[in-house]
């Protein structure tokens, strides 16, 4: 654990101001890390919390809190696009807020060996749950146009094909086993930035992204939270960068009937389903200049709230 500094929750007041906890409620805390959400929760009320975390290493940590708030607190290793499963296995079918940090932690990050740091040399590992392929196996085996599609797609990186050209040219000389290598063979094909944003930072991201399936856990963990939650839970998301940030915001609007309708004067049922969601806020909620000032992680951190209505679930059709 050499050079980890301890995470520091975001957004942690507005995710608990959206929450409110009450005495003798029941919370899910998807994704647990170092437990900052989950405590804060169990301090509001006097209500239960189950946390849920992939990485083995959030889970002990939640293990210690289990035995601290033993019967408050539950901890489970697992994935929140798994949330209504793991919970209905333990006889919790209901619950009445639901709480996900997406991303990594600042233990995963500073932490050289699990390999998600392309400013610290490590194995180029990337695995959230310690388990299943690398990103050293997707950046050895994936073909150059589908490794650039990966980089463009959930990188944000215009320059994709030029770095998968590279990456394929490099790895016939010998696959790659390090952060640091993927980092040199990327900063040699990319400008520097003028923002002074590492070349690397798109394409780590992108392989963090696919190596985790990130994008398929929150559109799982977003339908899961309206089959949990109680009329009047609300569904608080944080989220660090632009397309976890669609998925959310378009999920919400369309569940609270704020996307376009396709004509305002046909009738509700030829429209679709009643919505499931009222929204807390339209806009996003960002991190104060404060909390930037004292973690500048938080800078990029967006929370949507909405909290659930009676409607019944939409399903994977759409509820059409
Ligand atoms: C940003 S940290 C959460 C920090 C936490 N809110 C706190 O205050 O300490 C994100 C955590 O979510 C976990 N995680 C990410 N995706 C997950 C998924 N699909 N299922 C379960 N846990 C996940 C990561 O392993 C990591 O520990």
């Amino acid at each position: 654990m050499s050079g980890t500094s301890p995470h520091i929750s975001v957004l942690l007041a507005e995710v608990i101001a959206a929450l409110t906890p009450r005495d003798g409620g029941v919370y899910a805390d998807g994704t647990f890390g170092a437990g900052g959400y989950s405590r804060a929760i169990l301090g509001h009320a006097r209500c239960a919390v189950w946390g849920i975390d992939r990485d083995p290493d959030a889970v002990t940590t939640g293990r210690n809190l289990e035995t601290a708030e033993a019967g408050r607190f539950h901890m489970i290793e697992g994935r929140f696009g798994d949330l209504d499963e793991l919970l209905r296995q333990r006889d919790v079918n209901q619950v009445d807020g639901i709480a996900l940090d997406i991303g990594v932690s600042s233990m995963q990050i500073d932490q050289a060996e699990r390999g998600f740091s392309f400013a610290k040399d490590g194995p180029l590992d990337m695995r959230m749950a310690q388990s299943g392929p690398t990103a050293a196996d997707v950046v050895n085996a994936t073909d150059e146009s589908d490794l650039a599609d990966i980089i463009y797609r959930y990188g944000e990186e215009r320059l994709s094909r030029r770095i998968a050209k590279a990456i394929v040219a490099a790895r016939k000389d010998k696959p790659f086993e390090r952060t640091s290598e993927l980092a040199a063979v990327i900063r040699k094909v990319v400008p520097k930035h003028a923002d002074g944003i590492d070349p690397a930072t798109r394409t780590f991201q992108a392989l963090r992204i696919i190596v985790n399936d990130e994008m398929g856990e929150l559109e799982r963990g977003l339908a899961a939270a309206e089959r949990m939650l109680a009329p009047g839970g609300v569904l608080a998301v944080v989220t660090f960068h632009s397309l976890e940030d669609r998925v959310v915001k378009s999920f919400l609007k369309t569940r609270s009937g704020e996307a376009a309708r396709p004509s305002r004067h046909l009738p509700q049922a030829a429209q679709g389903p009643e919505a499931t969601f009222t929204l807390l806020s339209r806009r996003a909620i960002r991190p104060g200049s404060e909390e930037v000032a004292r973690n500048p992680r938080s800078r990029s951190a967006k929370l949507r709230a909405a909290a659930r209505t009676e409607a019944p679930c939409w399903g994977r059709d759409g509820g059409r």
